[in-house]
Protein backbone atom coordinates (compact mmCIF):
# COMPACT_ATOMS: atom_id res chain seq x y z
CA UNK A 1 0.00 0.00 0.00
CA UNK A 2 1.24 3.26 -0.95
CA UNK A 3 1.66 5.75 1.69
CA UNK A 4 0.27 9.03 -0.35
CA UNK A 5 2.05 11.79 2.08
CA UNK A 6 5.00 10.05 2.12
CA UNK A 7 5.55 10.17 -1.24
CA UNK A 8 3.91 13.67 -1.14
CA UNK A 9 6.64 14.72 1.07
CA UNK A 10 9.16 12.71 -1.46
CA UNK A 11 7.90 14.96 -3.91
CA UNK A 12 8.90 18.47 -1.54
CA UNK A 13 11.96 17.09 -1.27
CA UNK A 14 13.32 16.38 -4.47
CA UNK A 15 11.59 19.91 -5.99
CA UNK A 16 13.44 21.28 -3.00
CA UNK A 17 16.91 19.79 -4.48
CA UNK A 18 15.92 20.35 -8.14
CA UNK A 19 15.66 24.57 -6.83
CA UNK A 20 18.63 24.49 -4.26
CA UNK A 21 21.04 23.45 -7.41
CA UNK A 22 19.59 26.39 -9.51
CA UNK A 23 17.99 23.67 -11.88
CA UNK A 24 14.77 25.81 -11.77
CA UNK A 25 14.15 29.70 -11.13
CA UNK A 26 11.66 30.92 -10.00
CA UNK A 27 8.22 28.85 -9.84
CA UNK A 28 10.03 27.20 -12.94
CA UNK A 29 9.52 22.94 -13.43
CA UNK A 30 7.02 20.37 -12.16
CA UNK A 31 7.04 16.56 -11.25
CA UNK A 32 4.77 13.85 -11.24
CA UNK A 33 4.36 10.77 -9.43
CA UNK A 34 2.08 7.59 -10.62
CA UNK A 35 0.31 6.34 -7.73
CA UNK A 36 -1.75 3.58 -10.33
CA UNK A 37 -3.23 3.73 -13.69
CA UNK A 38 -5.41 6.58 -12.81
CA UNK A 39 -4.23 8.15 -10.22
CA UNK A 40 -1.34 10.90 -10.18
CA UNK A 41 0.53 13.60 -7.73
CA UNK A 42 1.98 16.01 -9.59
CA UNK A 43 2.92 19.86 -8.30
CA UNK A 44 1.06 22.39 -8.23
CA UNK A 45 0.83 25.74 -10.83
CA UNK A 46 2.90 28.68 -10.12
CA UNK A 47 4.65 28.16 -7.42
CA UNK A 48 8.71 27.57 -6.15
CA UNK A 49 9.46 24.03 -6.42
CA UNK A 50 11.79 24.97 -3.32
CA UNK A 51 9.43 25.53 -0.87
CA UNK A 52 6.88 23.18 -1.09
CA UNK A 53 5.04 21.38 1.95
CA UNK A 54 2.73 17.78 0.98
CA UNK A 55 -0.72 19.96 1.21
CA UNK A 56 0.52 21.95 -2.22
CA UNK A 57 0.61 18.39 -4.15
CA UNK A 58 -2.33 17.68 -6.06
CA UNK A 59 -3.81 14.24 -7.30
CA UNK A 60 -5.05 13.83 -11.12
CA UNK A 61 -6.53 10.85 -13.15
CA UNK A 62 -4.88 9.64 -16.25
CA UNK A 63 -6.48 12.47 -18.29
CA UNK A 64 -5.13 14.91 -16.23
CA UNK A 65 -8.26 16.16 -14.36
CA UNK A 66 -8.10 17.36 -10.87
CA UNK A 67 -9.36 14.42 -8.43
CA UNK A 68 -7.72 16.42 -5.29
CA UNK A 69 -6.27 19.30 -4.48
CA UNK A 70 -6.65 21.89 -2.07
CA UNK A 71 -7.72 25.49 -1.97
CA UNK A 72 -5.55 27.72 -4.23
CA UNK A 73 -3.74 25.08 -6.11
CA UNK A 74 -4.37 23.39 -9.22
CA UNK A 75 -2.05 20.85 -11.13
CA UNK A 76 0.84 21.95 -13.21
CA UNK A 77 0.23 23.54 -16.66
CA UNK A 78 2.43 20.93 -18.30
CA UNK A 79 0.55 18.03 -16.95
CA UNK A 80 -0.21 17.09 -20.58
CA UNK A 81 3.22 16.67 -21.24
CA UNK A 82 3.59 14.28 -17.66
CA UNK A 83 0.33 12.23 -18.50
CA UNK A 84 1.94 11.28 -22.30
CA UNK A 85 5.07 10.31 -20.75
CA UNK A 86 2.85 7.60 -18.34
CA UNK A 87 0.56 6.91 -21.57
CA UNK A 88 3.59 5.44 -24.10
CA UNK A 89 5.92 4.67 -20.93
CA UNK A 90 4.09 2.13 -19.06
CA UNK A 91 7.51 1.81 -16.83
CA UNK A 92 7.44 4.97 -15.87
CA UNK A 93 6.34 6.01 -12.39
CA UNK A 94 7.85 9.40 -12.02
CA UNK A 95 8.61 12.50 -14.19
CA UNK A 96 10.77 15.49 -13.43
CA UNK A 97 10.53 18.50 -15.78
CA UNK A 98 13.08 21.45 -14.90
CA UNK A 99 15.05 24.24 -16.59
CA UNK A 100 18.93 23.47 -15.88
CA UNK A 101 20.77 25.84 -17.24
CA UNK A 102 23.56 24.28 -19.16
CA UNK A 103 20.97 21.83 -20.18
CA UNK A 104 18.71 24.00 -21.39
CA UNK A 105 21.57 26.54 -22.59
CA UNK A 106 22.38 23.08 -25.10
CA UNK A 107 18.49 23.17 -25.90
CA UNK A 108 18.34 26.72 -26.98
CA UNK A 109 21.26 26.50 -29.02
CA UNK A 110 19.51 23.41 -30.58
CA UNK A 111 22.65 21.11 -30.11
CA UNK A 112 21.90 17.76 -28.60
CA UNK A 113 24.02 16.03 -26.17
CA UNK A 114 25.92 13.56 -28.34
CA UNK A 115 29.11 13.38 -28.31
CA UNK A 116 30.63 10.54 -26.10
CA UNK A 117 33.26 11.91 -23.33
CA UNK A 118 32.37 10.48 -19.87
CA UNK A 119 31.58 6.65 -19.42
CA UNK A 120 28.56 7.70 -16.59
CA UNK A 121 26.78 9.76 -19.33
CA UNK A 122 27.24 7.31 -22.03
CA UNK A 123 25.90 4.17 -19.63
CA UNK A 124 22.87 5.92 -18.06
CA UNK A 125 21.77 8.13 -20.99
CA UNK A 126 23.43 7.49 -24.07
CA UNK A 127 22.77 10.91 -26.01
CA UNK A 128 20.17 13.24 -25.32
CA UNK A 129 17.76 14.01 -28.46
CA UNK A 130 16.10 17.39 -28.44
CA UNK A 131 12.43 17.32 -28.74
CA UNK A 132 10.88 20.28 -31.18
CA UNK A 133 9.48 23.30 -29.66
CA UNK A 134 6.20 23.70 -28.20
CA UNK A 135 4.31 26.08 -26.93
CA UNK A 136 4.28 24.94 -23.13
CA UNK A 137 0.75 23.79 -21.59
CA UNK A 138 -0.39 22.98 -24.96
CA UNK A 139 -0.64 19.48 -26.56
CA UNK A 140 2.69 20.64 -29.01
CA UNK A 141 5.15 19.22 -26.09
CA UNK A 142 3.68 15.88 -25.82
CA UNK A 143 3.48 15.20 -28.86
CA UNK A 144 7.00 16.29 -29.79
CA UNK A 145 7.92 14.51 -26.87
CA UNK A 146 6.56 11.18 -27.73
CA UNK A 147 9.23 10.29 -31.02
CA UNK A 148 11.58 9.70 -28.37
CA UNK A 149 9.92 7.75 -25.78
CA UNK A 150 10.97 4.88 -27.13
CA UNK A 151 14.44 4.97 -26.92
CA UNK A 152 15.29 7.64 -24.28
CA UNK A 153 14.66 8.35 -20.51
CA UNK A 154 15.75 12.10 -20.90
CA UNK A 155 14.83 14.67 -23.56
CA UNK A 156 15.66 18.30 -23.94
CA UNK A 157 13.30 20.61 -24.90
CA UNK A 158 14.08 22.98 -27.66
CA UNK A 159 14.37 26.63 -26.62
CA UNK A 160 12.49 25.33 -22.64
CA UNK A 161 14.16 22.80 -20.77
CA UNK A 162 14.73 18.96 -19.69
CA UNK A 163 12.55 16.23 -19.26
CA UNK A 164 13.76 12.97 -17.40
CA UNK A 165 11.65 9.53 -16.58
CA UNK A 166 11.95 6.57 -14.98
CA UNK A 167 10.83 3.98 -12.46
CA UNK A 168 11.14 5.94 -9.37
CA UNK A 169 11.19 9.15 -8.54
CA UNK A 170 14.81 9.08 -7.29
CA UNK A 171 16.15 8.07 -10.33
CA UNK A 172 14.05 10.34 -12.91
CA UNK A 173 15.46 12.91 -10.31
CA UNK A 174 19.33 11.20 -10.79
CA UNK A 175 19.02 11.23 -14.47
CA UNK A 176 17.71 15.05 -14.05
CA UNK A 177 20.86 15.33 -12.64
CA UNK A 178 23.21 13.56 -15.03
CA UNK A 179 21.64 15.14 -17.97
CA UNK A 180 22.79 18.47 -16.31
CA UNK A 181 26.34 16.99 -15.26
CA UNK A 182 26.74 16.07 -18.81
CA UNK A 183 25.73 19.28 -20.58
CA UNK A 184 27.95 21.37 -18.04
CA UNK A 185 31.42 19.04 -19.33
CA UNK A 186 30.41 19.31 -22.55
CA UNK A 187 30.03 22.93 -22.24
CA UNK A 188 33.01 23.91 -20.42
CA UNK A 189 35.01 21.15 -22.27
CA UNK A 190 33.92 23.01 -25.66
CA UNK A 191 35.77 26.35 -23.65
CA UNK A 192 38.85 24.46 -23.51
CA UNK A 193 39.88 23.09 -26.81
CA UNK A 194 36.78 20.30 -27.18
CA UNK A 195 36.30 17.44 -25.74
CA UNK A 196 38.15 14.16 -26.53
CA UNK A 197 35.55 11.72 -27.25
CA UNK A 198 35.65 8.52 -26.22
CA UNK A 199 36.56 6.08 -29.02
CA UNK A 200 33.98 3.30 -30.46
CA UNK A 201 35.30 0.95 -29.00
CA UNK A 202 34.76 2.79 -25.80
CA UNK A 203 31.68 3.34 -26.26
CA UNK A 204 31.16 -0.43 -27.21
CA UNK A 205 32.28 -1.70 -23.95
CA UNK A 206 30.48 1.05 -21.75
CA UNK A 207 27.35 -0.31 -23.77
CA UNK A 208 28.21 -3.68 -23.00
CA UNK A 209 28.43 -2.67 -19.52
CA UNK A 210 24.85 -1.55 -19.44
CA UNK A 211 23.36 -4.50 -20.82
CA UNK A 212 25.44 -7.01 -18.53
CA UNK A 213 24.16 -4.43 -15.23
CA UNK A 214 20.85 -5.36 -16.74
CA UNK A 215 19.95 -1.53 -16.47
CA UNK A 216 16.08 -0.88 -16.71
CA UNK A 217 14.68 1.95 -18.73
CA UNK A 218 15.52 3.04 -22.45
CA UNK A 219 18.82 4.11 -24.16
CA UNK A 220 19.42 4.17 -27.43
CA UNK A 221 21.92 1.15 -27.47
CA UNK A 222 19.18 -0.91 -26.77
CA UNK A 223 17.24 0.21 -29.99
CA UNK A 224 19.92 1.94 -32.67
CA UNK A 225 19.64 0.09 -35.76
CA UNK A 226 23.59 0.81 -36.17
CA UNK A 227 24.39 -1.50 -32.54
CA UNK A 228 22.02 -3.77 -33.74
CA UNK A 229 23.36 -3.85 -37.00
CA UNK A 230 26.86 -4.24 -35.79
CA UNK A 231 27.76 -0.50 -36.95
CA UNK A 232 28.99 2.26 -35.32
CA UNK A 233 26.97 3.58 -32.38
CA UNK A 234 24.56 6.32 -32.72
CA UNK A 235 26.61 8.73 -31.07
CA UNK A 236 26.98 11.78 -33.32
CA UNK A 237 23.75 10.65 -35.18
CA UNK A 238 22.16 13.69 -33.37
CA UNK A 239 19.72 11.61 -31.05
CA UNK A 240 17.90 10.56 -34.35
CA UNK A 241 18.84 7.33 -36.05
CA UNK A 242 16.57 5.25 -34.39
CA UNK A 243 13.02 6.15 -34.53
CA UNK A 244 12.90 4.21 -37.96
CA UNK A 245 12.88 7.35 -40.06
CA UNK A 246 14.57 6.20 -43.13
CA UNK A 247 13.90 9.63 -44.36
CA UNK A 248 15.97 11.72 -41.57
CA UNK A 249 18.53 8.86 -41.62
CA UNK A 250 19.33 9.91 -45.58
CA UNK A 251 18.89 13.61 -44.57
CA UNK A 252 21.76 13.16 -41.99
CA UNK A 253 24.06 11.62 -43.68
CA UNK A 254 23.44 13.55 -47.15
CA UNK A 255 24.36 17.05 -44.60
CA UNK A 256 27.48 15.00 -42.84
CA UNK A 257 28.63 14.36 -46.46
CA UNK A 258 28.20 17.79 -47.49
CA UNK A 259 30.35 19.22 -44.57
CA UNK A 260 32.26 16.77 -45.24
CA UNK A 261 32.99 18.14 -49.04
CA UNK A 262 33.11 21.55 -47.28
CA UNK A 263 29.68 22.71 -49.13
P1 LIG B 1 3.97 25.00 -13.76
O1 LIG B 1 4.30 25.88 -12.56
O2 LIG B 1 2.59 25.23 -14.28
O3 LIG B 1 4.22 23.55 -13.43
O4 LIG B 1 4.93 25.40 -14.95
C1 LIG B 1 6.27 25.61 -14.75
C2 LIG B 1 7.08 25.39 -15.98
O5 LIG B 1 8.25 25.23 -15.91
C3 LIG B 1 6.41 25.38 -17.29
O6 LIG B 1 7.30 24.92 -18.27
Amino acid sequence: MVNEFEIKKKICEIGKRIYVQGMDASNDGNISVKLNDNEFLCTPTGVSKGFMTPEYICKVDRDGKVIQANPGFKPSSEIKMHMRVYKERPDVTAVVHAHPMYATAFAIAGIPLTQPIMPEAVIALGCVPIAEYGTPSTEEIPDAVSKYLQSFDAVLLENHGALSFSDSLLSAYHKMESVEFYAKLLYLSRQLGGPKELSEAQVQRLYEIRRQFGMKGKHPADLCPNVQAGKPSCHGCGGNCNHGADKDMVAEITRRVLEQLGK
